[in-house]
């Protein structure tokens, strides 16, 4: 690109520059119509900031904690597939980065490294491990294993995915990982041909899945348990009986069903319906630093992104992800500076206002 990003839509746009027609599709698209996609940016700007002023923010702490864990500020990298596709160190460089800005990675059981690989890239990290719950039950074993071998802190267990959605621009762009991209994370007689893996592999997960399957993954592991992919405060109440540490809200960056509401929207929702007995974190739009400020002030833990990594490391690999990182953090900072807010604590639900609800 010829100036340096300011914001983290200059890196989609660096992207879009430079990427392949497939892989691009991959990284950019929704299911269907893409109303979700859109709506889980334009939710955004439908909350508005009730800015508080004299108040001494000279000094403003971003760090907060999930699950125990100490980070330096409040948003964490999601769990994204074939990420060999942005850059060839893929998720090695998206680990180290996120380590090196003392944040949260989650490594998406779909990457283009292995488990082990990037486990000792960033051997002090924080690091999730994203589960896809498959019908051969021993390789979902193993995985889990492996994690907890490898020093993973949690298990991000992802459960709107039954079947993969429909989405378009994969389909036209008849899109498979590049040889470098396929998931390296299989070596138990899962076919890993160039002839469609992505949807291969979404054959393998078991739309079978239940209440109950989840409580014997949970005792199957020491790891804390989060769900990915809560969207009503029903399910959450089914989640905290369940037993999970946490929560994240997601519509899968509008990749799955579509017009299912933005995250923002329903977040306050899940947040009350859990009644303080598990954390509750959000994926889905976050681009802005006013968006993370919005989603703590409803109520979530810590914000995820997906694309705007991705988009990181098309730009500059491990430095791009830090610059993305840096960027949002640099934002939050200012905005938590600008509404009054000294530290995380003080981002309060009073602080912000639904444009059409009034609250
Ligand atoms: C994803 N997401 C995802 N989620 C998951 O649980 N396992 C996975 O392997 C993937 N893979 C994946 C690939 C790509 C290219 C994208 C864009 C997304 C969903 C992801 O974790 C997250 O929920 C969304 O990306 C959040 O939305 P934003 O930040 O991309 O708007």
């Amino acid at each position: 690109m010829d100036s340096s990003p300011v914001c983290l839509d200059d890196f989609e746009e660096h992207a879009v520059r430079v990427l392949a027609q497939g892989p691009l599709g991959y990284f950019q698209t929704g299911a269907d119509d893409e109303i979700t996609l859109r709506e889980n940016r334009r939710a955004f700007t439908r909350w508005k900031i009730l800015p508080r002023v004299l108040r001494d923010v000279s000094s403003c702490d971003l760090s907060t904690t999930i699950l125990g864990h100490r980070i330096s500020f409040p948003v964490c990298v999601a769990p994204t597939g074939y990420q060999g596709d942005a850059h060839p160190d893929g998720e090695i460089a998206t680990a180290q980065a996120a380590f090196e800005m003392n944040t949260c990675y989650t490594m998406s059981t779909m990457s283009s490294k292995s488990i082990e690989d990037v486990s000792s890239a960033a051997p002090a990290g924080l690091r999730f491990f994203q589960l896809y719950i498959f019908k051969q039950r021993d390789i979902t074993k193993q995985l889990i294993r492996r994690a907890e071998k490898a020093g993973f802190n949690a298990l991000v267990v992802t459960v709107d995915v039954p079947f993969l959605a429909k989405r378009r621009k994969d389909i036209r762009s008849k899109y498979t990982p590049s040889p470098q991209a396929r998931t390296a994370n299989f070596t138990h007689g899962l076919h890993d041909g160039p002839d469609g893996l992505h949807s291969h592999v979404a054959e393998l997960i078991d739309p079978s899945l239940t209440w109950d399957d989840l409580t014997f993954f949970k005792s199957f592991t020491k790891m804390p348990v989060i769900l990915k992919g809560i969207l009503t405060a029903e399910d959450a109440k089914l989640a905290v009986q369940a037993g999970v540490a946490g929560i994240m809200v997601s519509n899968h960056g509008g990749r799955q069903l579509d017009t299912v509401p933005a995250t923002i929207d329903v977040l306050a929702e899940v947040v009350a319906a859990v009644e303080s007995k598990c954390e509750v974190y959000m994926d889905g739009g976050v681009r802005l630093g006013t968006d993370v400020f919005k989603a703590l002030a409803l109520g979530a833990k810590a914000v995820f992104i997906g694309r705007p990594v991705v988009y990181g490391l098309v730009y500059n690999g491990r430095e791009g992800v830090k610059k993305v990182l840096q960027i949002l953090r640099d934002e939050l900072e200012s905005s938590m500076a600008l509404s009054g807010c000294a530290n995380i604590a003080e981002i309060k639900s009073n602080l912000v206002r639904h444009l059409f609800m009034g609250k």
